[in-house]
Parts: structure tokens; sequence; C-alpha cells
């Protein structure tokens, strides 16, 4: 099937790190850059007309990192979430978040959560942050769950479905992402929506994350607009669906 707009493009934003150094400043410079690209980031995506935004901020693999790093990735999110409640208000986009967020320092987690409920009524796009996000985690916070519902006799084995386990996932009210984009040149997921990617076009770019822009963007989109997504059928069939 000839593939439209995407829906959905969840992005990770990688490189920050790589681009600092190689210019001789130290990797939290690099981290403050890449916030600000973020925020571009989603202006361009709201000014392409794309429904959800998903950026990869901090993974759960991320907490492992030298605590002074993760200190500065955690306030940075929750700087992000704060400095702009007033124009996701304005433009009307609801933030949301995804993975673990017990980890956060309060003051940051409390500028997320107070920018979550400032955004709820927003329609125009859904901007989401994955924070201490681990697709694996996500997967067995969501079983744990359902184990302690079967065991307490609330869930038979046949009523999981993909449904069930979703509603128990934090990614759960997400669509599935139609193009994940990876900046900084690896060619990996790194435990990003494994579940929910399951059938999504992916693009590479060799661009560290302070350097993507609206052109990288573009060329996303438009690779995205030549493939064939066919979920496991053959061409004709979705030639006929269509
Ligand atoms: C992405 O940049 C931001 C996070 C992972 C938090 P990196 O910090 O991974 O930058 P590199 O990959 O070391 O260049
Ligand atoms: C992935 O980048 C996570 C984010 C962009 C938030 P990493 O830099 O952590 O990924 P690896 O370690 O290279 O796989
Ligand atoms: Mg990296």
């Amino acid at each position: 099937m000839q593939t439209d707009k995407p829906r959905h493009i969840a992005i990770i934003m990688d490189g920050n790190g790589r681009w600092a150094t190689a210019q001789g400043k130290t990797r939290a410079f690099g981290h403050e850059q890449g916030a600000r690209v973020a925020a571009e980031a989603f202006r361009l995506g709201q000014e392409r007309g794309i429904e959800q935004l998903t950026l990869y901020a901090f993974s759960f693999a991320n907490y492992r990192r030298p605590q002074a790093e993760v200190d500065h990735l955690m306030s940075l999110c929750g700087r992000f979430a704060e400095d702009h409640r007033d124009e996701f208000v304005e433009r009307g986009i609801r933030l949301t978040v995804i993975g673990e967020l017990e980890d956060l320092p309060s003051a940051a987690r409390r500028a997320i959560e107070n920018t979550i409920a400032a955004t709820a009524k927003g329609t125009a796009m859904t901007l989401c942050l994955a924070i201490g996000y681990g697709a694996r985690n996500d997967l067995v916070g969501a079983i744990r769950a359902l184990t302690a519902r079967a065991y307490a006799g609330l869930l038979l084995p046949e009523e999981v479905d993909e449904t069930t386990i979703r509603s128990f996932m934090t990614a759960g009210s997400l669509r599935d992402p139609d193009l994940v984009i990876r900046t900084g040149g690896e060619r990996r997921l790194s435990d990003f929506l494994l579940f929910e990617s399951a059938y999504a076009e992916l693009f590479f770019s060799d661009h560290m994350w302070p350097d993507f822009n609206a052109e990288l963007l573009d060329q996303a989109i438009s690779a995205y607009a030549r493939r064939d997504r066919r979920y496991g059928q053959i061409g004709e069939q979705l030639a006929h669906s269509a």
C-alpha cells in the first residue's frame, strides 16, 4: 500500500555527546543544544501536520550513565516541560510521557506533571516524551500487572490479547509509530518502542541530533512516502483494498 503522511513519528535523538565533544565542548553543552532542537522538532512536526510526535529523551538504560550526566538530563527534561508550557497551550499541543518517572527528582517530575495537566485539552498534536523509558521494561511492567490481575481471579488467559497487553503499557495510549527516525549514525533501536514499532518504517541519519533540521525531517517524511507498507500481505491484496 502506497503510504501517505506519517501520523505518528517517533525520534531517537542520538548524538548530542559526540556533537559537543567534536567541538571541544562538554557533553552537557550538547544536551542543552539537543533540547533546543527538540523544541524545533515539535514546531516542525506540528507545521507538517503530524498528529503524534514521540521524542526519546532518556532511556531506562541511560540511568546507568555517570550520575552528573543523569542529573543534568533529568533537570533538562523538567526545564523543557516548564519552558514550553505556555507555547504548548497556545499551539494546542498535549504533552504526555512514557517510561519510569519514579526515579526523576521531584522538581523535574512536578514540572512535567504540571505541564501534562496544563496541556491536557490540547487537540492539535500530541507530544510524547520518553523519559526513563525502555521497551522491555514497559513490557515487564505490563506483564506484572496482568499477572496480578490473573492471580486475583480478574483475568483469564484467553482474555489476554494485544489490546489487554497494551492497556497496561505506559505507551499503551499511543498510536503505533509509522516512522521511526534515528539520528547519530547508529542503526539500532536501543530499546525504543519495540512492540509498537513492529511495522514502523525506519529512517537512519548520520547527522548528530543537534544538527537535525527541517530539511532532514522532510527527507525522512519523503522517504516514508516512497515506502510500500505491506503488513505481511502481497502488493496486489493491498492495491485492491486501497
Ligand atoms: C542522545 O545523545 C541523548 C541521550 C541519549 C540522553 P547521547 O548522549 O547518546 O550522545 P552520543 O551518542 O554520546 O553522541
Ligand atoms: C538512545 O541513545 C537513547 C536516547 C536517544 C534517549 P543511546 O545513546 O543511549 O543508545 P546506545 O547506548 O548508543 O544504544
Ligand atoms: Mg548515544
